[in-house]
């Protein structure tokens, strides 16, 4: 099962208790933490995270820096411990316009933990569903003007291939916390056919517990009455 997570609501939670926002985004990622930790007890193979957006840039420049110094320190302190519990990170999202240092540090979590057989963790960082779309299309059309495609070649199964997220299934069921009830250019094509949850609690107040309760809820609505599930089509190769 995919699981994609939108993690709302870390300014508001801080906000709320007259406290920094950045101390909101830091509750946020001892969150990350657990919810990673507790995915293959609950059955979540995939995990998709959305760390960060491609509109995120227009905050205050000492948020971004504070976020950005918390992506620095999960991808630093968390390395071993994410190869040790078998999970394999993969990052989403355009990387041009982020800095040397966390490039440096993504591509040692990744390039680590590549052949781990365990959860598949996406991290989105700089990411939107159009830009994705862009970018494929661009490579698309290099391919095409190379002459290494033929324009009726391109076809739905093709096309998803050159998104970030590549071979991987669809999410299965996306969440949203804090209340907002849209997707804000999350997984804008492999969203087509997810179910989707939209919580209360803000991500700091997503516990594991309230993790495991959406995904009961997920799976008790897809197996209604005992009615065919209508699955993703598959896409043709
Ligand atoms: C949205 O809350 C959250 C973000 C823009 C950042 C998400 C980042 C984290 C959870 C921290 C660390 C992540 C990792 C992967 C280590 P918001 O600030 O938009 O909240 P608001 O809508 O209440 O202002």
């Amino acid at each position: 099962m995919h699981v994609g997570i939108i993690m709302d609501g870390n300014g508001r939670w801080a906000t709320r208790r007259g406290l920094a926002r950045l101390i909101g985004h830091k509750r946020g990622a001892a969150q990350v933490k657990k919810i990673v930790k507790i995915c293959p007890r609950l059955g979540v193979k995939t995990l998709t995270l959305y760390a960060f957006s491609t509109e995120n840039w227009k905050r205050a420049a000492h948020e971004i820096e504070g976020l950005m110094k918390l992506f620095r320190g999960y991808l630093a302190n968390n390395l071993v411990e994410l190869h040790e519990k078998n999970v394999c990170v993969r990052f989403i999202g355009d990387p041009t316009a982020l800095s040397p240092e966390i490039l440096v540090l993504m591509e040692r979590l990744r390039s680590l933990t590549e052949n781990n057989t365990g959860l598949q963790l996406n991290i989105a960082i700089n990411y939107g569903g159009r830009d994705e779309l862009v970018r494929a299309a661009k490579a698309i059309a290099a391919e095409v003007a190379s002459g290494d495609l033929t324009i009726d070649e391109i076809t739905e199964g093709r096309f998803s291939r050159f998104l970030d997220t590549g071979v991987q299934n669809d999410p299965d069921l996306i969440i949203r916390t804090a209340g907002e009830m849209r997707l804000s250019n999350f997984m804008t094509w492999q969203s087509a056919y997810s179910e989707l949850a939209f919580l209360q609690e803000s991500w700091p107040e997503f516990t594991p517990e309230v993790f495991e309760e959406t995904l009961e809820n997920f799976h008790s609505r897809t197996r209604q009455f005992g009615a065919v599930v209508p699955k993703q089509p598959e896409l043709a190769k």
